[in-house]
């Protein structure tokens, strides 16, 4: 999730912006720039890596004269973190700064670079700032070049624009991604990705709507509409506190980072997904040559988007699946074969266990990929090949979005093999794509259900321990919730195949074990529902998670009838995630920061 701030009025430019760019380091970066113009001239400066390299180059810089400025910080995409793909992109006279993907970033590319323009970045958001002067030259004012650009752009954005023939006016344009303007008693203007850069500046503030563009100037800011009609900006009273400013008003960043799974999905999928095809631009169209089995290894809840990760390469992709725990595989002598796929996995690329297993893969002489959620971590440096999960950095300890960004990665990818290996119709695959596209809705929460978990949660306070049971790709979704739950609760919890309860487990069973059993309708509904009767008949407290209304379960938490047990996997998933916090919460523990626990284990 990158950060944009801007600012326009005659105070310290370069602090407020260097100062507001500090505000957005909670969102994770990469790399970080700032552009000024003052006196007619730009001033621009990028660094690589943490904030204090960018001021440490800006130390001489004096702005104390009027001037209109932006600024970014990089959570990589598109293009490695450097100085050249950091933001702000500079055209021949405008710079730009951008949030958000531009899914037609390529071809919008590819013409400019036919009519001669020459790119110095990898990224997407460079052809903004191109597309913007190639326009100035085809309508009479800046502000037509630059409604003109938007109306080209596909995907999310939140974007700032400034250029030299307009030297005290900011562009902007709101779609997807978010963006705020407010203004301080001087009527100085300053924007934001989010409020805490503005606390503390401005009391009043606009938040853009998706399609709002338009610019500010020393005495006005002019919105339009998605319908390209004027409108007066609403101004409302801005937050003053700056931690629940980046928690964003949730009570932990546990709980924001599960409400933010729709928006970061779609963020993974754009420009992965069209109405036919899935597309991978990191991976060359010979990647898969001579690949006949895939073995996927991680720690952790990466191990557990990798075991369901192995249910759909097997059933979709029709290609021989193994999945390892990272700890276990890097000590037993392992026998690997040139013609596997080694595929690693992890939120942070940085877990010994699992990057010692990619050195190990390397070293056997097999292709490596890495399904990794930071650019230029050391996985990303090491493997043949990486594709980011883009979900943005994650605080909480307990993972979340990162699970659920990495196996909608890993969906895409099982349909992107089964295109390879026509192992699916033309058909099928349509089928599959119309149904990824609906997982940003199916794992919005649902308020009613966020009360109602809020609500049962009070009853598995205590107990001699919870077992999560599900069937099929639902055992690796227990496996996970039961994880959550532990990690943050400190209760035991155990993950299991619903099949086996009945050798061995359904021993335990009594009031005080609580079963959260995952029963999805669209698959294998009555198997599971069978093992379930077993543990209510002999007394156990059944908490049933379930479009199909379940009279011998003591909780019952509906979910939606979705026509795939994809999108049921999903909402439960989101579920299981709020059932571990709320528990979490009774029970008084730092849900973000658990005892014992570390976010990147960088140790054996
Ligand atoms: C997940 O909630 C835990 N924080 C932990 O299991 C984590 O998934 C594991 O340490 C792997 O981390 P990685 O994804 O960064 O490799």
């Amino acid at each position: 999730m990158c950060g944009i701030v801007g600012y326009l009025g005659d105070k310290n430019t370069k602090k407020i912006l260097l100062d507001g760019l500090k505000e957005l380091e909670y969102r994770g970066y990469d790399s970080a720039g700032i552009a000024v113009l003052q006196d007619g001239d730009f001033q621009s400066y990028k660094a690589v890596g943490k904030l204090l390299n960018l001021e440490e180059k800006t130390k001489d810089f004096i702005t104390e004269k009027f001037a209109v400025g932006i600024g970014h910080t990089r959570w990589a995409t598109h293009g490695k973190p450097t100085e050249l793909n950091a933001h702000p992109h500079l055209g021949e006279s405008s710079y730009v700064v951008h949030n958000g993907i531009i899914e037609n970033y390529a071809e919008l590319k590819k013409e400019l670079q036919d009519d001669g323009v020459t790119f110095l970045s990898q990224t997407d958001t460079e052809v903004i700032v191109h597309q913007f002067e190639k326009n100035l030259q085809l309508t009479s004012s800046a502000f037509e070049a630059f409604e003109k650009t938007i109306s080209e752009l596909e995907g999310a954005y939140a974007i700032l624009l400034v250029t030299k023939g307009e030297s005290e006016t900011i562009f902007f344009a709101k779609h997807g991604s978010p963006m705020l303007v407010g203004i301080d008693t001087q009527n100085d203007k300053y924007f934001a990705s989010s409020d805490t850069p503005l606390i503390g500046h401005c009391s009043d503030v606009n938040y853009f709507d998706d399609g709002d563009y338009g610019y500010v100037t020393k005495e006005h800011i002019v919105v339009f509409d998605k319908e390209k009609q004027q409108k007066e900006p609403q101004f409302t009273k801005l937050a003053t506190n700056k931690l629940s400013a980046q928690k964003d008003g949730y009570r932990f960043f546990m709980e924001k980072e599960i409400y933010e799974q729709s928006d970061v999905i779609a963020d993974t999928l754009l420009g992965r997904v069209n109405d036919t095809e899935i597309l991978f631009d990191e991976l060359e169209d010979e990647f898969f040559n001579g690949i006949e089995e895939i073995k996927l290894c991680a720690c952790g809840t990466s191990y557990h988007a990798a075991l369901s990760a192995s249910y759909l390469f097997e059933r979709h992709s029709k290609i021989k699946t193994s999945v390892e725990i990272a700890s276990e595989f890097r000590y037993r002598e392992p026998i690997m074969h040139q013609d596997t796929l080694f595929v690693v996995i992890s939120q942070s690329g940085e877990t010994a266990d699992t990057l010692e297993t990619l050195k190990m893969a390397k070293n056997a002489g097999l292709k490596t990929l890495v399904i990794c959620n930071v650019d230029n971590s050391s996985m990303v440096r090491l493997a043949d090949a990486s594709i980011l999960t883009r979900a943005g950095v994650e605080k909480g300890v307990a993972s979340t979005k990162a699970f659920a960004t990495q196996v909608s990665i890993f969906w895409m990818l099982s349909l992107y093999l089964a295109q390879l290996r026509e192992t699916l119709s033309r058909e099928m695959i349509q089928e599959q794509i119309t149904l990824l596209r609906a997982v940003p809705a199916a794992v919005k929460v649902d308020d009613t259900t966020h009360e109602r978990i809020k609500r049962l949660s009070k009853r598995y306070l205590h107990g001699h321990g919870f077992f999560f049971i599900g069937r099929d790709i639902f055992f690796p979704l227990a496996l996970e919730g039961a994880l959550k739950l532990k990690e943050i609760s400190y209760l035991h919890a155990e993950g299991y195949p619903s099949g086996e309860m009945k050798h061995g487990p359904i021993a335990l069973a009594d009031p005080e074990l609580f079963t959260i059993a995952l029963l999805p309708q669209n698959l294998l509904y009555e198997k599971t529902k069978s093992n379930v009767e077993e543990l209510s008949a002999r007394d156990s407290t059944i908490c049933a998670i379930s479009p199909i209304t379940f009279d011998k379960a003591d909780d019952f938490i509906q979910t939606k009838h979705h026509t795939s047990y994809m999108l049921e996997f999903f909402e439960m998933m989101v579920v299981v995630q709020l059932l571990s916090l709320e528990i979490s919460v009774r029970l008084g523990n730092d849900v973000d920061m658990p005892r014992n626990l570390a976010k990147s284990v960088t140790v054996e």
